[in-house]
């Protein structure tokens, strides 16, 4: 995001939606047998049967997903690096068992929760997402999650209560590029708290049938699809709910490129490139960016009477 504008990239294939649906059917046939296992070396059986049972979600998109490998393969991932290539290269060194999450703030009831009992806890959904990086490419995203609001219920947000805040891992042992000071480690990222409790947001923790990948912020990362793809803060270990606007990472670095709201917004240009269109990855062609990336209908309300030029 600091480098450049890569929307000129090397297009690649779209996994077909057949495909796709064939691959889940595989994954669900083999979710309780060794085969089935060795697909998925970082859950345990049952996570992998819950994976497996995802029900599919009326907000998914009808878009194709996009290709398997450049979801799991063209990732923004610092702490392993600032190439696209850099985090399915080298996250394979980030540990995601044990894991817990905190939550904890301006709350009744803080808890901690072990990464297996949180996918215990709801039934998991299949998402089929848009996603839109501020850098100008897009994807279609076949996510495994719950809903956000379900994890805030559990901890009952006090009235104070206006933000909340995410933060992810920063362990300079398995995560090399921490030690650079490319930002300010930990990744932090917020959110109002009307806009964490709104049914779209969720956290993921898989993609595809499958565990999250490493690359792809396992194994627990935010999926906000009617922002910029930064405000998806990936291997969450600690949520703060919080009376003041977050200091997010991003914020920190350039507050004029990169403000806390991010949402998808066509008509505020990036202050060094345009955000009108985008380029899908596996398309040549460009596409026209979608207010709120399309989810205006469900999202809209959230920000009636602000300036959004403003609140960018
Ligand atoms: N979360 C952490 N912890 N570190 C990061 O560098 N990058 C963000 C976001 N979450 C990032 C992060 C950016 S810039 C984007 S575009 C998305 O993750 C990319 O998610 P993906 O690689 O799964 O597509």
């Amino acid at each position: 995001m600091l480098i450049r504008n890569p929307a000129d990239l090397v297009p690649s294939e779209i996994t077909p939606r057949g495909v796709f649906d064939n691959r889940r059917e595989f994954l669900k046939a083999a979710a309780g047998t060794t085969l089935g296992l060795a697909l998925q070396p970082m859950s345990d059986a049952f996570a992998a049967e819950k994976l497996a049972a995802a029900t599919k979600s009326p907000f998914s998109t009808e878009e194709k997903p996009t290709a398997y490998k450049d979801v799991t393969g063209y990732n923004n991932f610092y702490e392993f690096g600032t190439d696209k290539s850099d985090p399915a290269e080298h996250a394979h060194t980030l540990r995601t068992r044990p894991w817990t999450i905190s939550v904890e703030g301006l709350v009744k009831q803080a808890k901690t929760f072990a990464i297996d009992d949180l996918i215990k806890l709801v039934p998991l959904e299949e998402r089929i997402y848009r996603m839109r990086c501020v850098e100008g490419w897009s994807m279609v995203i076949p996510w495994l999650g719950l809903p956000l609001a379900t994890l805030l219920k559990q901890v009952e947000p006090l009235g104070a209560a206006k933000y909340v805040e995410f933060i992810s891992a920063a362990d300079p042992k398995t995560m090399p590029g921490v030690s650079s000071r490319v930002l300010d480690w930990p990744y932090i990222e917020g959110l109002r708290l009307d806009e964490a409790q709104h049914p779209l947001s969720i956290l993921a923790v898989g993609l595809y049938g499958e565990v999250l990948p490493n690359q792809n912020g396992a194994p627990l990362r935010l999926v906000v699809p009617w922002k910029y793809g930064f405000k998806s803060g990936k291997s969450i270990v600690k949520i703060r709910l919080v009376e003041r606007e977050p200091q997010t990472s991003w914020v920190k670095a350039n507050a004029r490129e990169y403000g806390f709201y991010s949402n998808v917004n066509p008509e505020v240009d990036h202050p060094r490139w345009s955000q009108a269109t985008e380029r899908r990855i596996g398309e040549f062609i460009k596409r026209k960016t979608l207010p709120f990336n399309g989810y205006a209908d469900q999202v809209g309300k959230l920000y009636a009477g602000m300036d959004l030029k403003k609140y960018y």
